[in-house]
């Protein structure tokens, strides 16, 4: 099972994964596989340097994030759910179909659904997606806004996105309200993966 964390920065998702990842023992043969996008990989550097860039080019960005999602899915998501592993990634493509989406709007024609498009034929879509739902204002006011994904204004516009995926895809996701305080906000969490791994073993 593949399970995935998305909202826009600052709705404390990556606090909640690592307050599972912890809760779980850690050993590699405990069943889970914790891991993130943007990866660690050199590919995942590439986009970290291009985030900070306030010259990059959208396009081109799309692309680094996605080379990063197609090594992640290969060299790390795919062996783990082969082994029976349940998968939990703190991000994954709905953050390429919601972000980039909305930083290619009025260059591309219908954005999401081109970036949407462009995974469609070999991407693993998630079984479970948790989605952190928090007002842009609040958002950009906890992540400090230091880069130019962070602000206000074009977090309003992924969040938008996010709401059309949830739309397009009821039965995936399930809304959790990240304006709650961070313990209720991992109860909430841990809650439904609870239910959704117990629904899955019976
Ligand atoms: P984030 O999960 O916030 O990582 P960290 O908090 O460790 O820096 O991701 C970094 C930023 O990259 C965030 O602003 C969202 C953005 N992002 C995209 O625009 N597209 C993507 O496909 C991914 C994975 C992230």
């Amino acid at each position: 099972m593949l399970v995935t964390l998305e909202g826009i920065d600052g709705s404390g998702k990556t606090t909640v994964w690592e307050a599972l990842r912890d809760a779980r023992s850690g050993d590699d043969d405990d069943g889970f596989t914790f891991t993130a996008e943007p990866t660690d990989s050199w590919y995942g550097e590439a986009v970290r340097r291009s985030e900070v860039a306030d010259d990059a080019d959208p396009l081109a960005e799309l692309f680094l994030f996605t080379a990063d999602h197609a090594d992640h899915l290969s060299r790390v998501v795919e062996p783990a759910l082969e082994r029976g592993d349940v998968v939990v990634s703190d991000r994954y493509s709905d953050s390429r179909y919601a972000y980039q989406g909305a930083a290619l709007d009025g260059e591309i024609n219908r954005a999401m659904e081109y970036v949407r498009g462009i995974h469609q034929p070999w991407t693993r879509p998630p079984d479970l997606t948790l989605y952190f739902d928090v007002d842009p204002e609040t958002g950009a006011a906890r992540s400090g806004a230091t880069n130019k994904f962070e602000q206000a204004e074009f977090l309003a516009d992924v969040r938008q996105n996010y709401e059309q995926l949830v739309d397009y895809d009821p039965e995936r996701f399930v809304r959790i309200d990240a304006t709650q305080s961070p313990e209720a906000v991992i109860e909430d969490a841990e809650d439904v993966l609870g239910r959704v791994l117990h629904a899955d073993d019976g």
